[in-house]
């Protein structure tokens, strides 16, 4: 049978959303996350089971570095997600612009001259947890890790790492608030429930809306 998905990802060399969601759903079929460009050897890309991303995630980088993503299961993405995995620009040279048009040679070649330094520009890889919720119109930059159980605000610019369980938001993104006090959070930790089968996270899901009893009877320290 045809993979539509992979033909029209070769016929067009913009890939439509639905072409790169298709083909998504038919590498990982246990989460419904696509992202603007498929995994290569230069852009590892990890999704756990569960996870959804309302639109294409749009990954922006230069293709001077390797990178690597990774999203847990249970992660919710809420629409127009953005992640950079490099700065692009910096403010730190004399000039703003990066797109070599006032060098000769391409910007790659620019960049690989001044490579030491521009490698300082490049975040390379990140990591969102299990059970994060983000909501829409967020920016991520790259180390800027998300972990388990955060919640990340409409419309926040993310810098820094976000602990398990925080709620933050703004641009730049600053804790709000926690989900849960610490002996819950540390006792979710511990538990890692997106760990549990399917089957048994079915079986006990009434038990999901009472976050003090469910860590009393899970977290066996
Ligand atoms: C983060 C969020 C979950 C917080 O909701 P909440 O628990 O009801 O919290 P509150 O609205 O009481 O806000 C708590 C604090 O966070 C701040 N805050 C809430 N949303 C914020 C945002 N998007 N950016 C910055 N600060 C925000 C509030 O100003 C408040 O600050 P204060 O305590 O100093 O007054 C919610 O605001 C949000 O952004 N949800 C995402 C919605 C979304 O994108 N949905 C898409 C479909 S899934």
């Amino acid at each position: 049978m045809i993979d539509v998905g992979l033909l029209a990802y070769k016929i067009s060399p913009r890939l439509s959303d639905w072409a790169l969601r298709k083909r998504y759903r038919a590498i990982q079929p246990y989460s419904d996350v696509a992202f603007s460009e498929l995994p290569s050897k230069d852009m590892q890309i990890k999704i756990g089971r569960h996870s959804t991303s309302f639109s294409v995630i749009n990954l922006r980088h230069t293709s001077l570095y390797k990178h690597s993503v990774e999203i847990g299961s249970y992660t919710q993405i809420a629409s127009d997600l953005e992640i950079w995995l490099s700065s692009g620009h910096t403010p730190k040279y004399v000039s703003n612009n990066m797109s070599g048009l006032f060098v000769k040679g391409s910007h790659v070649e620019h960049a690989l001259r001044h490579y030491k330094k521009y490698k300082d520009e490049n975040y390379g890889s990140i990591k969102i947890g299990n059970d994060v919720w983000i909501g829409m119109d967020v920016i991520i930059r790259g180390n800027a890790n998300i972990g388990d159980g955060a919640v990340v605000a409409a419309r926040s610019f993310v810098r820094e790492s976000v602990p398990p369980y925080a709620v933050v938001g703004g641009s730049p993104a600053k804790l709000l608030k926690w989900r849960f006090d610490k002996k819950t959070r540390d006792s979710l930790c511990r538990i890692k429930w997106w760990n549990w089968s399917d089957e048994k996270i079915a079986e006990h899901i009434d038990e999901f809306y009472d976050p003090k009893a469910f860590v009393r009877r899970y977290d066996r320290r």
